[in-house]
């Protein structure tokens, strides 16, 4: 079993400043550790900082795409290369624009694997729109339109590219759309369990047929995990903060049943906003929460004496 993690100081695409100390804040909250202590060889290859791309023009409604375009096409070779080499890939941002780059790059190594990639996007918001249709020109509200081949910048990643079936996207926790974004999002079959459903249904029963679904064709599961997709009280480090988000527990449900499923292949900590936290409380939830998704289980915990 062997990790990489790969630091994404990517702040532009949320349209305020902090997420770029994201990384840091993960590390001081002990990813490596965690991952190191369940049996993990990690491998910390540091933050990448690629120079903005100079061969795209300003775009007007898709704000600061030469940065965002320079980490896409860095993020897709090194999630493609860690991938490649056997390990999994651990993004720690940086905004939700970087799985542009993640996602690409997860998607090309499972063409070359002749398997389908499925995307488990835990998050409040289903980030499917394009510059056309986003009423911020904030990239990191994009990325998933993007990656499916719906938003078309002047080309940031070779035409040929791999894409992701949009009816292989499953957004779980989503509670804010916007009007165009929902038209799209409905348009392209993505699948869609909001609030409402994990009220009705539970987050186990979802997460069930989610699982059951990739295995059945045998698909690699990348899971993208926004800060915003939990409760704000139990995580306030975002900027994007949704009031009747995921709870702690089912936070962590979620985590140990992909984890048992034995098919997640890569994963993507986004929009910690270490500027917003409250002492570190948000980083920890997500160390404490990609701990779960590889294999923490409650009787591993030593009780602490008072
Ligand atoms: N839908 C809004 C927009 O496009 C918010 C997106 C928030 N995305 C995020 N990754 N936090 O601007
Ligand atoms: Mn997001
Ligand atoms: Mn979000
Ligand atoms: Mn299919």
């Amino acid at each position: 079993k062997a990790a990489t993690l790969i630091g994404v100081p990517l702040e532009e695409g949320s349209g305020r400043g902090g997420c770029a100390m994201g990384p840091a804040a993960l590390r001081i909250a002990g990813i490596g550790h965690a991952l190191g202590e369940l049996g993990y060889a990690v491998t910390d290859i540091g933050d990448l900082r690629p120079a903005p791309a100079t061969d795209l023009p300003r775009h007007q409604n898709a704000r600061h795409l030469p940065v965002v375009a320079a980490f896409t096409r860095a993020l897709e070779e090194r999630t493609y290369q860690a991938a490649h080499a056997g390990t999994v890939p651990i993004l720690l941002g940086g905004d939700h624009s970087l799985s542009m780059g993640s996602v690409s790059g997860m998607a090309r190594h499972a063409t070359d694997l002749g398997r389908p990639l499925y995307v488990l996007w835990l998050d409040a918001h289903a980030d499917f729109n394009s510059p056309e249709t986003s009423p911020s020109g904030n990239m990191h509200g994009m990325p998933v339109a993007f990656f499916c081949g719906k938003a078309e910048f002047t080309p940031i990643l070779p035409a040929a590219r791999p894409l992701v079936d949009p009816a292989h996207v499953y957004q779980v926790g989503i509670r804010s759309v916007d009007e165009e974004e929902r038209v799209a999002i409905r348009k392209n079959h993505v699948k869609v369990f909001d609030m409402r459903a994990i009220d009705e249904e539970g987050v186990g029963a979802i997460i069930r047929r989610i699982i059951a679904d990739v295995s059945n064709a045998n698909g690699l599961l990348h899971v993208s995990l926004d800060v915003d997709f939990l409760d704000p009280d139990v995580a306030p480090g975002v900027g994007t903060t949704v009031p009747g988000g995921a709870t702690f527990r089912e936070a962590h449900l979620i985590m140990e049943m992909l984890h048992d499923s034995g098919l997640v292949s890569s994963l993507d900590l986004v929009e910690l906003n270490p500027f917003l936290d409250d002492r570190g409380k948000s980083a920890r939830v997500m160390v404490e929460l990609a701990a779960s998704l590889f294999g923490r289980r409650v009787l591993d915990r030593p009780t602490r004496p008072a």
